[in-house]
């Protein structure tokens, strides 16, 4: 099996797999519980959270644990515009986010929220000074991502924390979950205020993940309960699930070294599509090396993914995006491209866990599906 379909999910580690059977078993108390039991869970969830601060370089009580990326960018998002709406109803973001951020700004906006969408570039790039026009008296949040999930385009995030730092009643939200162990981000940027994190972008387990918080920032809570994280995410923590996501939090950025090999990959491989005259890439040269955008105008990117599937290659199409048209990416749409390119769109990303000679054999595969289709279409 060639795996090239890391964004949307990574194979998690052994070592993962295995801290989370050992915590299920051995630690399976409810850390609430002020008995014995209770109270080793309790260490054992906290050793946890410090463990991931000293890795994020962050104080423990800015972490919360969250089930994932979409729970942070809501929590992030509506925790901000709910406890803040008395100083102004007003969010920046832009148009090529994960629909866990556009469609949480969606929701404000039934209820009275007003939201300006950013525009892109062709390559996704949000420009700053764009951003710094839109910030309006009642603004209260500019949430944008760091790495874009479809087209791999690197947000200019300190930029954008420089002119946030420049309006102190403006909270800056970054959704780093695509960026997380390939990129490095400073959370200790005084511009930046909250950053969302999943675990199985990073070979954890799906169902976990981190939103930062940093420490003064007042946040309204979507869940209601018994108090557990300081009321701000209650319900009873998933321990073994948060055990096992540092875990693959201290792996991963201990490859992050790594990131210079997936360079060569991604060079490797935009030389091979740049033989192809069916081929555009879509991505910009200067995104995240471990996505690959790039379309095959005329061809359904499903029919491509399934012949792919066949040959045991897994790569994928856009996500499950709010696009207009069910068939198109929403994100290449905002770069402006036209509908064969919207249409057609495919994405490669990439893993610690890839060779070359996986990218060799992926070629070989494509090449062979194209000339098939070609056939088939006469
Ligand atoms: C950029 C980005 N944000 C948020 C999410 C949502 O994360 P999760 O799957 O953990 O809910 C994803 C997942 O694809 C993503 O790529």
């Amino acid at each position: 099996m060639i795996y090239l379909d890391n964004s949307a999910t990574t194979r998690p580690y052994k070592e993962v797999i295995d801290s989370f059977n050992k915590v299920s078993q051995a630690f399976f108390a409810n850390p609430s519980s002020i008995h014995y039991l209770g109270g080793e869970v309790e260490q054992l969830l906290q050793k946890a959270k410090m463990q991931a601060a000293e890795l994020l370089h962050v104080g423990h009580n800015e972490l919360i644990f969250t089930s994932g990326g979409t729970e942070s960018n809501n929590l992030a998002i509506k925790g901000i515009a709910l406890q803040h709406q008395n100083r102004g109803k007003h969010i920046i973001t832009s148009q090529v986010e994960h629909p866990s951020v556009l469609e949480a700004c969606a929701a404000l906006e039934t209820i009275g929220f007003e939201v300006t969408y950013l525009p892109v570039t062709k390559y996704g790039r949000v420009n700053p000074s764009d951003l710094e026009s839109a910030i309006r008296p009642d603004t209260i949040l500019i949430s944008i991502m760091h790495v874009n999930n479809e087209i791999g385009v690197i947000q200019p995030i300190e930029e954008i924390a420089n002119i946030a730092q420049k309006y102190p009643k403006v909270f800056f939200h970054v959704d780093y979950v695509q960026g997380l162990g390939k990129i490095p981000l400073s959370l200790n940027h005084p511009g930046i205020d909250l950053c969302s994190m999943s675990s199985h972008k990073i070979h954890g387990l799906k169902g976990t993940g981190i939103l930062y918080i940093k420490s003064g920032t007042v946040l309204f809570p979507i869940l209601h309960g018994g108090g557990q994280q300081s009321s701000i995410r209650p319900g009873t923590e998933n321990v073994a699930g948060q055990v096992a996501m540092v875990k693959a939090l201290r792996i991963t950025l201990e490859q992050q070294h790594e990131y210079k090999r997936l360079v060569q990959l991604n060079k490797l491989l935009r030389s091979f599509l740049l033989q192809e005259e069916k081929v555009v890439i879509n991505s910009p040269e200067d995104g995240a090396a471990h996505i690959l955008n790039f379309s095959v105008p005329g061809y359904k990117p499903e029919v491509i993914i399934h012949a792919l599937g066949k040959r045991d290659i897994f790569i994928s199409t856009k996500s499950a995006c709010s696009s207009k048209h069910s068939d198109e990416s929403a994100v290449l749409a905002a770069c402006g491209l036209n509908t064969a390119r919207t249409h057609s769109g495919l994405r490669i990303s990439l893993s610690y866990e890839n060779t070359e000679e996986e990218i060799r054999q992926f070629y070989q595969a494509f090449k062979d599906v194209l000339a098939e289709l070609q056939n088939v279409m006469g």
